[in-house]
């Protein structure tokens, strides 16, 4: 009986011996990973600013104090390896300011609101991404359609420079600038054919009515030392805007275009949903989020999962058609009447 297990012992030793054998040829190649690049930051946080109203002409919410994010944005960031905090933006400003201070970049969505306390906090935000870039954080921003026309404002300094264009539920193609070097701007990704599509093909939404004309654009000091002209697009009626530019000394990327709709909106009839649109959106998120990969701000844990979207729950309206497929609501307390950040 004894014999017999020693022997069964034995065989069981000589198989595993024979396995760990086995196992230990390629020993080398499989059971080690590389180091990751320690000048980057692997667990991004973006800040998300949100906008006023229900994002739903009233069918969500009346409250005065409420404000939205589309989902989309979220999905966009979240597609590129990022997590989300919601900056509410009729928070009182020290909360504002501590959600700030939880992040790793910042988007500024689509809307329609250009005055009162949402244009203080885009500016009093875009002061913090200067400063905390000036400080030595890479803090990038990316401001998407009345983001971009409130950057136009801020950055002009004048309240009345953008004009009137009809590109309301428009796909249009990007028109790249003469000799422009797409190295480190958010076409980087693009692969070659693709760049070359962009500019023949509607691969980009618009859903605007204002704009900045590049004539325009030039003649203004500020706006043209700070950005640099990437791409221009055409109206319904031929007319030209400026879509895309590129802060040559900050991390601050600036679109007319919705480069978050062509993967996550289906509302707008317009709106490109092909291989190469597709890729559109997840180049400019990969893009986007690399950025903030560069950024060292690093938040108690806590205070991050205290703050995170996924505290928040979106709302589905897809059904009513026109608008956005998924909103986020938030009804917070209004911020006192003089702003400060
Ligand atoms: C908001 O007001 C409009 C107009 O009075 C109304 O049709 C709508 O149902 C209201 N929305 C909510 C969520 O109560």
């Amino acid at each position: 009986m004894w014999n017999y297990i020693w022997i069964l012992f034995l065989i069981y030793l000589l198989i595993e011996i024979s396995f760990a054998k086995a196992a230990s040829v390629d020993d080398g190649l499989t059971s080690t990973c590389p180091a990751l690049d320690p000048r980057l930051n692997y667990r991004p946080i973006i800040g998300i600013l949100s906008h006023p109203g229900d994002g739903a002409s009233g069918q969500l919410s009346n409250a005065t104090d409420a404000s939205y994010i589309a989902a989309s944005y979220v999905k966009f960031v979240e597609s590129a390896g990022a997590r989300v905090i919601p900056l509410i933006y009729n928070e009182p400003p020290e909360v504002l300011q501590s959600k700030l201070n939880l992040v790793n970049g910042v988007l500024f969505t689509g809307g329609w609101s250009k005055a009162g306390l949402y244009f203080d906090v885009v500016e009093g935000i875009f002061n913090q991404v200067l400063k905390k870039n000036d400080a030595g954080d890479h803090f990038p921003l990316l401001a998407i359609c009345l983001g971009f026309e409130l950057l136009t404002m801020v950055i002009s300094k004048n309240n009345n420079i953008l004009e009137a264009f009809s590109a309301s539920n428009q796909a249009s193609t990007l028109q790249f600038m003469k000799n422009v070097n797409i190295e480190g701007t958010l076409f980087q990704r693009f692969a070659p054919e693709l760049i070359a599509k962009l500019s023949t093909e509607c691969l980009v939404m618009q859903n605007h009515k204002f704009g900045i004309s590049p004539e325009t654009f030039q003649g203004n000091m500020e706006l043209c030392s700070f950005f640099k002209i990437l791409t221009t697009s055409r109206d319904e009626n031929n007319k030209v805007y400026v879509s895309t530019v590129q802060s040559e000394s900050y991390p601050v990327t600036a679109v007319q275009w919705h480069p978050e709709k062509n993967a996550f909106e289906w509302g707008l009839s317009m709106i490109p949903h092909s291989d190469d649109a597709i890729q559109v959106t997840q180049h400019v998120a990969n893009f986007f989020v690399s950025e903030a990969r560069k950024s060292f701000n690093n938040p108690p844990a806590k205070e991050v999962l205290d703050n995170v979207i996924y505290n928040y729950s979106p709302t589905y309206r897809g059904k009513e058609g026109k608008g956005y497929d998924e909103v986020y609501i938030f009804t917070e307390k209004a911020a006192p009447f003089h702003y400060k950040m």
